[in-house]
């Protein structure tokens, strides 16, 4: 309840964030994104959001971009401390009003096989499976690891 209340502040992040982005980013992610995918895609025009805590620290945050009237999440994080309250889902929630506000059809994903979190905060938020990247992903000792597609209509 005190971590969700913390979640307070929500709105726009830009390229003043990505230091502190790149902290939670590193801390929750055994791939993280460089500071020059960030940076790509602010230079794109794809947009991030997220939440901050009372001392205006970001801990939360997704990052999508626009492809005609579907929306594609590209990045979506929690920050480790923030993690298993339901934060996941009051993130989720922000992501459906965005999309809802610009009148996208969908929403498309991919996420790792592996990472059953992540799948059961999409299926709970309502995504289904709808196919698989084989080897999209990089993993340990120079494997791949699939993605799994996952679409959810507006
Ligand atoms: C994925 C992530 C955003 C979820 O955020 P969160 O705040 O932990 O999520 P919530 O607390 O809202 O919900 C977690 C849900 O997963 C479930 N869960 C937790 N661990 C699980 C596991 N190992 N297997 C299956 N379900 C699991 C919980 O039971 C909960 O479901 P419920 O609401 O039905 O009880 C967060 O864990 C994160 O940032 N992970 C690292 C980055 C990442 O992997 N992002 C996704 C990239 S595609």
């Amino acid at each position: 309840m005190e971590m969700n209340a913390s979640m307070a502040h929500f709105g726009k992040l830009g390229f003043a964030d990505i230091d502190n982005i790149l902290t939670i980013e590193e801390r929750v992610y055994a791939y993280p994104w460089s500071r020059g995918n960030f940076t790509d895609s602010f230079l794109s025009g794809y947009e991030a959001f997220g939440f901050r805590d009372s001392g205006h620290e970001i801990v939360a945050y997704f990052v999508v971009m626009q492809v005609l009237d579907e929306l594609h999440l590209l990045n979506f994080a929690v920050d480790l401390p923030y993690q298993g309250r339901g934060n996941g889902k009051l993130l989720m929630d922000r992501l459906f009003a965005y999309a809802n506000e610009h009148a996208y059809a969908s929403i498309l994903l991919e996420v790792r096989r592996s990472n059953a979190r992540a799948i059961a905060v999409y299926e709970n938020a309502g995504f289904s499976s709808i196919g698989v990247r084989k080897g999209y992903y990089p993993a340990h000792e120079n494997q791949r690891e699939d993605a799994i597609v996952m679409r959810r209509m507006c």
